[in-house]
């Protein structure tokens, strides 16, 4: 099976990239069938517009709640009838409503080894408490900003010489490879989530796979 993938970001796009070279090199089963930007700016619609994926822009600022925007959001990711939407740099919270809709049919990818650090500004976060080692994690998306069950971790050690720069350039690097591998475990079936738990080859996962 091919899962169908709806994809929305807000900026650069590279996690998109990554999981559309995925898909060409035949490592991801999946299609991606529409990238969506509520930053009609964003660098990522470029990209995608460069590998011939379908785009579509909704100005958040032209709308006066987070409701309304939320609402017509909704209706366009229905319309294209998404296996699974997928966040890939998408700095926008989303109502519950709008969350709900797609409940368990929605996963993110997260700068920081979650539950630490939801929000933004992980990496001096990490450097600034003096831990040892940073990650990113990707995880089911519940009405709780960064806090739906995560799937999956990449680890890094922090160095004495890093900063905020390094540490996300590094970072980067391991959500390319993280992503687009969970993606297709999700695409064979081996990972699940189904009322509020995640079950990987048919057993309950307890914590994050380290990967
Ligand atoms: C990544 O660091 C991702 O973890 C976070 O936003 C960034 C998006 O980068 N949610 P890109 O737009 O995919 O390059």
């Amino acid at each position: 099976m091919s899962l169908k993938i709806a994809l929305l970001i807000s900026g650069r796009g590279s996690n998109l990239v990554a999981i559309q070279e995925a898909i060409e090199r035949g490592e991801l089963e999946a299609k991606i069938v529409l990238v969506f930007s509520n930053r009609p700016t964003a660098a990522g619609l470029e990209a995608a517009e460069r590998l011939g994926l379908a785009t579509a822009i909704l100005d958040h600022t032209a709308f006066s709640t987070r409701e309304a925007f939320d609402s017509e959001l909704g209706a366009i990711l229905e319309a294209c009838q998404p296996d699974l939407v997928v966040l890939a740099g998408f700095m926008r919270i989303m109502t519950a409503k709008l969350v709900d809709r797609f409940r368990g049919r929605m996963i993110n990818i997260h700068p920081s080894l979650l539950p630490l650090y939801p929000g933004l500004n992980t990496h001096q976060s990490a450097l600034d408490a003096g831990d040892e080692f940073h990650g990113a994690s990707v995880h089911f998306v519940t009405p709780d900003v960064d806090g739906g069950p995560v799937v999956a971790q990449a680890k890094i050690p922090i160095r004495s010489d890093d900063n905020a720069e390094s540490l996300a350039a590094k970072l980067l690097v391991e959500e390319h490879r993280l992503y687009p591998r969970i993606l297709q475990w999700i695409a064979s079936g081996r990972l699940q989530y189904q009322g509020g738990e995640i079950s990987f080859d048919g057993s309950k996962l307890n914590a994050p796979l380290q990967l």
